[in-house]
């Protein structure tokens, strides 16, 4: 059978109100054309969410990775979505897209992009997580905790199809290179790379026979443009059961609202969120940040689903503990740990500060 790719294309062109969320009229326009798109047959299916003020765009389609028409597809909804932003005056219209014109793939112009192409099991369950008001290290913690931690997975101890481990593709987003990692036996290693979250990034997770089971998004737009424009709101790909996590051992790690950076103007920590579509609309001190998931079965490239995984109810301590970190953390101000230490702050206003203050330091 022909392999199937899963393309996850997202950006923030304009939200509604401020930062905090969608307007209904870009996820339509985007519906619009993704149907027609299907019906002439260029992709196999698709659904539309948002995350807070990001569109995400779900694709099933056969042209594998990077490809040029997908990624055209995706870039002209995104500039119909910047037409109907500014015409609404959404705020931030066509923020994510760095460039005037489209060149053969997203990559680099802004929007963000988890792709995976693989062959259909006989049963395929799929997770498609999508964050807001944060970075793309977010993932690292949770899929460290699916795919090598035996207090999270208990398939790693007792499942003999996954006793072997997994291997972890970590890129260094500074350098721009990637290193290949195995657990168990590297986890010390690994853990010492991707504990730093905003330098080193889980790119892919395999298992070791070479089967994808994880992918994730690595722009990081406030360095591709060289100045602050907004979070890359990371989006990833998970597959799940018959030798890799089960769907409740990818879910698992999302019950702690485990800390990450972003929240109010990309400059400080907080807590993960993790919610319902419905409620993925951060608005207290623009957050907390958000993490949406939408389950679906694959069948034979078509997209089964939605579930919308974090409306359950088991998942209420945790939106709980997030309220209660965030209000914790705040009262903190513009003091660290709240807000970021210098280095990782989307803002450089200290040489400002420095320079107008230098005949006064004495
Ligand atoms: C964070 C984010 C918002 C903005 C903030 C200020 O990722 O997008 O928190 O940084 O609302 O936005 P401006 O500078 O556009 O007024
Ligand atoms: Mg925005
Ligand atoms: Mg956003």
């Amino acid at each position: 059978m022909d392999k199937i790719t899963i393309s996850v294309i997202k950006a923030d062109v304009g939200g509604y109100v401020g930062h905090s969320s969608m307007h209904p009229n870009l996820v339509a326009k985007a519906n619009q054309m993704l149907d027609e798109h299907k019906k002439k047959g260029l992709i196999v299916d698709f659904h539309v969410t948002h995350c807070g003020d990001d569109l995400d765009l779900i694709i099933t389609h056969r042209h594998g990775y990077d490809n040029g028409e997908i990624h055209k597809m995706a870039w002209d909804i995104f500039i119909e979505g910047t037409n109907i932003a500014k015409e609404l005056k959404l705020y931030g219209a066509g923020q994510d897209l760095l460039s005037d014109a489209f060149s053969g793939n997203v990559k680099g112009l802004g929007p963000g992009c988890s792709e995976m192409e693989l062959e259909e099991r006989k049963s395929e369950p799929v997770i498609i997580f999508a964050a807001d008001k944060t970075s793309p290290g977010a993932w690292n913690m949770p899929l460290y905790k699916m795919f090598a931690d035996p207090f999270n997975t208990i398939g790693l101890v007792i499942d003999p199809s996954m006793h072997d481990g997994f291997i972890f593709d970590v890129l260094d987003i500074f350098e721009n290179k990637t290193v290949r990692m195995n657990s168990p036996e590297d986890i010390y290693d690994l853990l010492c790379l991707i504990g730093a979250s905003e330098h080193y990034i889980i790119k892919n997770v395999f298992k070791k026979d070479g089967l994808i089971a994880a992918s994730t998004s690595t722009q990081r737009v406030n360095l591709m443009a060289g100045r602050y424009v907004g979070k890359d709101d990371p989006v990833m790909i998970v597959r799940c059961q018959s030798g890799l996590p089960a769907v409740g051992e990818v879910m698992e790690p999302f019950a702690m609202a485990y800390m990450v950076t972003g929240w109010m103007r990309g400059s400080h920590w907080g807590p993960f969120m993790p919610v319902s579509v419905n409620d993925a609309n951060p608005t207290r001190f623009d957050g907390p940040p958000r993490v949406i998931a939408l389950g679906f079965q694959l069948a034979n490239g078509m997209l089964i689903g939605p579930r919308d995984m974090f409306a359950d109810v088991s998942y209420d301590l945790a939106r709980q503990e997030a309220n209660e970190i965030a209000n914790y953390i705040r009262r903190h101000g513009p003091f660290e740990p709240q807000r970021l230490p210098l280095s990782d702050m989307e803002y450089t206003t200290l040489p400002h500060v420095l320079k107008k203050l230098k005949d006064r330091f004495k």
